[in-house]
């Protein structure tokens, strides 16, 4: 085992065992249906399986208020992003407290949950928007996307019954309990936890390298959940890892596994909410660069590393590592930052992400400087493909 503790001081598991399973479903069966998208699905999955620890359930309404004004749990422990389950207010009258439902998928009809609701309860949206995204504007896809839901919450714990099925990749999916066994098996002492939700580009390459040469292994965790949709697939960014692992990583010193969450784009604090994630994976560092989980010019570019400030060491847990914008220095030759070249913007690559993902539609290899030419391959012919729907 790694040395470090969960959040909160306990792996939760709410996956029932397989002896439990049967009866569990047939009693289940029997309970009132509310039926749940991918997204919600996969909430329930992490929660299940420890990767949310301390959560054992869907936020019930003072948990969701403290997360949302004090970025804390009701019982003062930090947590940053709420993890609610919205329902339809119809169907939420028809609820009582205290009552056990099915929580079944909207489109395959799997029951993944029992939960017991023990809190049904109205959020007020628009602070929540500006709480949690600082922004109450539509364009924002993180505060499109909770406008679009009922604003009726109900929380309380769940016992998980049914896991989503990973649709590709599936031998890159591990539970925090797996993963805090292999680095322990691996005689890992110390890992570096990287979120991403793009391809591995030079600059992410270089922060991962400057973290692990200060650490035992990087752990490259990134996130496959729904994304938004001009973000490049889950597919493609995976075969992308895959080869830029095997042509410029130490086999002995890195593990790649996914995170299947969906993205927030909540800048900041969705930065905590991926510290803390990766410490219950078992990390005991975690990278945190410029504009960390952010979108468009929401936030500031090192928003996401100064929220940190607001909790002590001891209640974080993990060890962020912060990094300045980083870039290709044409005068010193190598990646760089602020911090470590002399030289002015004009020395500096900057491509945006409009321009790369222009360049790779028309067939074209970013420069080396920018994109590993091995990625950049691998990245055109997902966009040319039609089933990654890129
Ligand atoms: S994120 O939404 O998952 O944060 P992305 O995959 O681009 O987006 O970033 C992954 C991590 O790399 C984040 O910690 C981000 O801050 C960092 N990062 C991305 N680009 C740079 C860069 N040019 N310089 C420094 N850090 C960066």
């Amino acid at each position: 085992m790694t040395a470090i503790q969960p959040h909160g001081g306990e792996l939760i598991n709410r996956l029932v065992s397989e002896n439990e399973k049967s009866h569990l479903l047939k009693h289940a069966a029997a309970l009132k249906q509310i039926r749940v998208n991918a997204w919600a699905i996969s909430d329930l999955d992490l929660i299940g399986v420890g990767a949310f620890s301390p959560l054992t359930g869907f936020l019930d309404e003072k948990d969701y208020l403290s997360v949302v004004e004090n970025m804390r749990l009701a019982n003062g422990t930090m947590w940053s992003i709420p993890i609610t389950l919205s329902v339809d207010p119809d169907l939420a009258k028809t609820l009582v407290q205290g009552e056990q439902v099915a929580l079944v998928g909207e489109e395959d009809n799997v029951i993944y949950a029992i939960m017991d609701v023990t809190s049904i309860y109205k959020v007020d949206q628009q602070n929540e928007a500006i709480k949690v995204f600082k922004t109450d504007d539509m364009a924002h896809p993180g505060v499109d996307k909770l406008f679009s839901r009922s604003s009726t919450n109900i929380g309380g714990p769940i016992q998980l019954l049914n896991r989503p099925k990973p649709k590709k990749f599936e031998e890159f999916y591990f539970d925090p309990a797996e993963t805090r066994r292999l680095f322990a098996e691996k005689g890992w002492k110390t890992v570096v936890g990287f979120q991403t939700r793009n391809p591995v580009h030079r600059a992410h390459e270089y922060i991962q390298k400057s973290a692990m040469e200060i650490v035992d292994a990087l752990f490259l965790n990134p996130l496959v959940g729904e994304t938004k949709s001009d973000d490049i697939s889950a597919d493609v960014r995976m075969k992308s890892y895959l080869v830029l692992l095997e042509n410029y990583y130490p086999k002995d010193r890195t593990f790649l596994g996914v995170y299947p969450a969906a993205m927030r784009y909540a800048g900041p604090r969705e930065a905590i909410l991926h510290a803390i994630v990766r410490r219950n994976y078992g990390c005991t560092h975690f990278i945190v660069g410029r504009d960390h989980a952010g979108v468009g010019d929401y936030y500031g570019t090192y928003e996401a590393q100064e929220i940190f400030s607001n909790f002590t060491a001891e209640e974080i847990g993990i060890t962020p590592l912060f990094f300045e914008h980083s870039f290709f220095c044409t005068k010193c030759g190598n990646m760089a930052s602020s911090k470590t070249c002399p030289h002015d913007k004009t020395a500096h690559m900057h491509l945006s992400g409009t321009k790369v993902r222009g360049l790779l539609r028309d067939g074209q290899c970013p420069p080396p400087e920018f994109t590993r030419p091995e990625v950049a391959k691998v990245l055109i012919e997902g966009l040319r493909d039609p089933e990654y729907q890129v």
